[in-house]
């Protein structure tokens, strides 16, 4: 059964697009099939992100008008046959997006993929609260700092109440990926702890990103994390990540300032 996954936050910058394009190659990389789908109508930038911005013709809200077919606007990766990109439109009005229209597009996504993974505009605006409508799965992105947990705080009570699996009267299932987490900085005090975090929004974690240059150096490549470096600390934060949101269970660690080594074995379950 195929599981839509919306990547969301309050806060804008906290590395959702970056965090959308590594998850879906790390589920990619694994052989399952994964379309990572733009919802940030006017800024577009996972097609950048997955280095598929000159491949884009017909985008998200064509196929949600009815001017292109789906197949007609979907990209097919370069490097791995198993993920594709539905790109978002840079010059459109985010209006465009109906919820109807929306709502077709994700059962006919529904039909082709195993992961559905959707790139979120930042807020609590029309825009995010439709990228999150049909999921089954929320990955809330978060930086240890109080504004964007503060934030974050906000989406969760959205993911409990405007959404369909609320409305039914179910829970989405809820994980919390703690983004550019600088070991340095936590440790003068400038940055919440991950444990300071999670006691502010408990919900499981299912990862932990380093603050790391191989993140802007992949993404100036327009290449995912995880497959322009796969043993650097972040692609394999992500990867472990990755497989947790498919069920497995792995350690988590807490990234410590020895480059590319993990600290030690973070103790509380995770996600
Ligand atoms: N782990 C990280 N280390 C360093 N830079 C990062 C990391 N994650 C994201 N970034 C950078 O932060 C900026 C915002 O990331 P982005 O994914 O576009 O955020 P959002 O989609 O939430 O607005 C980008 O320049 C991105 O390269
Ligand atoms: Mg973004």
């Amino acid at each position: 059964m195929s599981k839509v996954v919306v990547v969301t936050s309050g806060k804008g910058g906290v590395g959702k697009t970056t965090s959308t394009a590594a998850l879906g190659a790390a589920l990619a990389q694994t052989g399952q099939n994964v379309v990572v789908v733009d919802f940030d109508v006017g800024l577009r930038n996972l097609d950048l992100v997955m280095g598929a911005e000159r491949r884009v013709v017909y985008d998200l809200i064509n196929v949600v008008q009815g001017d292109a077919k789906l197949a007609q606007a979907l990209i097919r990766d370069k490097r791995l046959e198993t993920l594709s990109l539905l790109p978002a439109s840079q010059t459109r009005d985010k209006d465009n997006l109906t919820a109807e229209g929306v709502a077709k597009v994700m059962g006919e996504l529904r039909k082709k993929f195993d992961w559905i993974i959707c790139d979120s505009p930042a807020g609590i605006e029309r825009g995010a609260t439709l990228a999150m409508r049909h999921a089954d799965v929320a990955v809330v992105v978060t930086n240890p700092e109080v504004s964007s947990v503060r934030d974050s705080d906000r989406i969760i009570g959205l993911l409990d109440s405007k959404t369909e699996i609320a409305e039914r009267g179910g829970t989405m299932e809820k994980h919390l990926l703690l983004t550019r987490y600088d070991p340095n900085r936590a440790d003068r005090g400038d940055m919440l702890k991950v444990d300071d975090v999670l006691e502010i929004l408990s919900i499981p974690l299912i990862g932990i990103i380093p603050e790391s240059m191989e993140v802007l150096r992949a993404s100036n490549l327009g290449t995912p994390v995880t497959l322009s470096d796969a043993s650097c600390a972040p692609a394999k934060a992500y990867s472990d990540a990755a497989r947790r949101l498919m069920g497995e269970t792995i350690p988590m660690a807490v990234p410590t300032d020895r480059k590319g080594l993990f600290g030690k074995l973070f103790g509380r379950r995770a996600a």
